[in-house]
């Protein structure tokens, strides 16, 4: 009966972080000790104010349907929070809360992309933004960074990628697997060319506030470009709620509408308890947002200089997000033959107990993505059996 599925779901494949995860969870139940490098979400605990308003919410019995796009007190607690650290000017209409950034972005490109139309996908990309685009029928247009400059976009770069068909830029900084950050000078070039070749721009910044350069950016800033640009935020990673299903968007009344449309024929609202939970991540005290950002700094330090230790891995600084992409090249071509970075991931898990995502899943093939939201002494352990995993290759 397989045959009866749509032509639609065929066109895209399961996460490739999830299939890591899934296995992980297998070996784990089986009582292996592994080292968990594989997880795409903060360590940390969501912070006491935020679940303490989630519990007040349900003894308060807010527990019923809201409007789809989230209630104005939380549209509002969004749109101000981002004027106030970013400068920019949304009202509550151009705001949609979702379940989830992952949901804001996918609504997004089913309402914008039509079948054949391009979007321009710098590489290493997230995994689900190909299949997003694959699934709206779109075409995605693979973009080269350049490694030797941290992975980093120009405008050049995405100018000399689009076409007439080209419908969409998507932007993701900081990014998820590289870290990569693409400073506010070339995100405004970017912006430039978006509006030069009349292009829309997708601006996935969900790890806006876990930016290492002391500059963080929001192209929302940008107020006179507004009708322009998508900007998607989630509270998952700002405030390590990636459970609770929370994200947003921002931008034109147009588009915000029609995603609204589309979610009030599918999820309708976000969790009317979690809205409530966010409303207090967003207008409560925002120290630990800090505390985090100031954590996940050190832990940055700590595993670049470990994988930096080992022979034969490189390994470029990240200035974002809580992702290592470590070039493993040199392992590729083995005594036994080539290998592929998936193949290295999988002998990794098996052999050494530590769980990466191979770059395959995110446009390249000579990488592994290594989360290192977790303690000090796990990413000792890790790499210290990365160590003697790479010296035994
Ligand atoms: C680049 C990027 N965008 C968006 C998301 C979506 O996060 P969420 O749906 O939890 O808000 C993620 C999650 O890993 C991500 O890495």
């Amino acid at each position: 009966m397989t045959q009866t599925l749509s032509k639609r779901i065929n066109r895209i494949e399961v996460s490739a972080t999830m299939a890591v995860v899934s296995e992980a969870e297998r070996l784990r139940a089986g009582g292996a000790d592994l080292v968990d490098f594989g997880a795409g979400e903060p360590h940390f605990s969501t912070p006491q104010h935020i679940k303490d308003a989630a519990v007040a919410a349900i003894q308060a019995n807010f527990t019923k349907y809201t409007a789809v796009g989230g209630t104005i007190e939380l549209r509002d607690a969004i749109a101000s929070r981002h004027a106030a650290d970013f400068g920019s000017a949304y009202k509550r209409e151009e705001c949609i809360a979702a379940t989830g950034g992952k949901q804001a972005l996918f609504n997004a490109f089913q309402v914008l992309v039509d079948h054949g139309d391009e979007v321009i996908i710098p590489v290493p990309y997230w995994v689900s933004f190909k299949d997003m685009v694959c699934y709206s029928g779109g075409v995605p247009v693979f973009v080269q960074t350049d490694e030797r400059n941290g992975f980093a976009l120009t405008a050049e770069m995405v100018e000399r990628a689009i076409t007439p068909r080209t419908k969409v830029i998507l932007l993701n900084s900081p990014s998820n697997p590289a870290g990569s950050v693409i400073n506010s000078e070339n995100l405004t070039a970017i912006l430039q060319v978006a509006a030069k070749h009349n292009v829309f721009v997708v601006s996935d910044e969900c790890y806006v506030y876990l930016d290492y350069t002391g500059h963080r950016f929001s192209l929302g800033s940008l107020t006179a470009e507004k009708e322009r640009m998508l900007v998607v935020g989630s509270l998952s990673k700002t405030y390590s709620m990636t459970g609770w299903r929370l994200g947003f968007a921002m931008g034109p009344k147009w588009l915000v509408g029609a995603m609204q449309k589309l979610q009030s024929q599918s999820t309708s609202n976000p969790t009317s308890v979690v809205q409530k939970a966010a409303v207090a991540a967003l207008t409560g005290p925002q120290e630990c947002v800090e505390e985090m950002r100031l954590e996940y700094i050190r832990l940055r330090d700590h595993i670049v200089a470990g994988l930096r230790s080992i022979p034969g891995i490189q390994c470029v600084l990240p200035y974002g997000a809580f992702y290592a992409y470590p070039n493993i090249s040199s392992f590729l071509k083995g005594k036994d033959g080539k290998r592929t970075a998936a193949e290295i991931a999988g002998r990794l898990l098996r052999e050494a107990g530590v769980v990466v995502v191979p770059g395959e899943a995110f446009g390249t093939e000579e990488h592994l993505r290594v989360s290192y939201a977790t303690s000090i002494a796990e990413l000792d352990k890790g790499i210290d059996r990365m160590r003697k995993f790479f010296a035994s290759l």
